[in-house]
């Protein structure tokens, strides 16, 4: 039996349940069945989700599967000042993974109490960390030091959509977490697909399926503490919004440039 969202037990049959889900959900994506499968894995709690991720997203092999959530692609102007700037956006990258790291950190002192949100987010913290480190091993390869970099708008322009109310304050920090590991999802596909140096090249495809994966794992969480249609009609607001900020490219390369 399942046995509701905060338990963790897993039936025989939930592979073709979770097919089924995935099938139902499926006008969330586009090529993308990663993220569909996370959420539901994640909703049934199921404790072994990266071996049933493997098998939910034979195209992972594609870097160009996107998230339907996003309201625009990212423009070619955005690859070709990455492609460019290989060893900026390698730091603003360290950064990014640091943050991710921070803000699934700073969930769980704002709202402690959440059970299933700190199980969650302890381990999307533990992870961005690991990328923190994989991402740190890549500047030290190629010499460049950790130094600090001035974030593009995207990050504060986003912020600025959050409700200072609660509850508002709590699902629209999920929605705009989520959004943000959206798009990092889609660029790092992009950056797999373009970047001209294969070794790296795999590192970023390797990234990827995690942030999808983490988008999921947030949408699943406003879903568990929201109305299903409040969370709907909010997230569509808020990637209007995301899309909007990234239309014009900034002038400095950075990962959500
Ligand atoms: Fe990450
Ligand atoms: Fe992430």
């Amino acid at each position: 039996m399942f046995r509701g969202k905060d338990e963790r037990h897993f039936h025989p049959v939930a592979p073709f349940f979770y097919t089924f889900l995935i099938i139902k959900k499926f006008h969330f994506y586009s090529e993308c069945s990663i993220a569909p499968s996370a959420i539901k894995i994640n909703l049934l709690g199921y404790s072994a989700k990266l071996k049933y991720l493997e098998f939910f997203y034979p195209v992972v092999t594609s870097a160009l599967t996107t998230i339907n959530t996003l309201k625009q692609p990212t423009s070619s102007a955005w690859v070709e000042q990455a492609i460019a700037n290989l060893d900026i956006i390698l730091l603003d990258h360290s950064h990014c993974e640091r943050k991710a790291a921070g803000v699934a950190l700073n969930f769980m002192f704002r709202y402690p109490s959440n059970t299933k949100m700190v199980r969650e987010l302890t381990a999307i913290a533990r992870e961005e960390l690991e990328h923190f480190e994989l991402v740190n091993q890549w500047l030290e390869r190629r010499n460049i030091p950790l130094a600090p970099l001035p974030p593009p708008p995207y990050g504060a322009g986003l912020k600025a959509q959050v409700r200072p109310q609660e509850p508002e304050r709590f699902l629209d920090s999920l929605l705009v977490t989520g959004l943000i590991e959206a798009r990092s999802h889609e660029r790092l596909g992009l950056l797999a697909t373009h970047c001209p140096e294969p070794e790296l090249a795999r590192f970023y495809h390797g990234l990827m399926a995690s942030e999808a994966r983490h988008f999921g794992t947030y949408w699943v969480l406003a879903d568990t503490y929201f109305d299903r249609e409040t969370v709907i009609n909010r997230l569509d607001e808020l990637a209007i919004i995301e899309s909007q900020l990234l239309a014009t490219l900034h002038s400095e390369p950075r990962i959500h440039s």
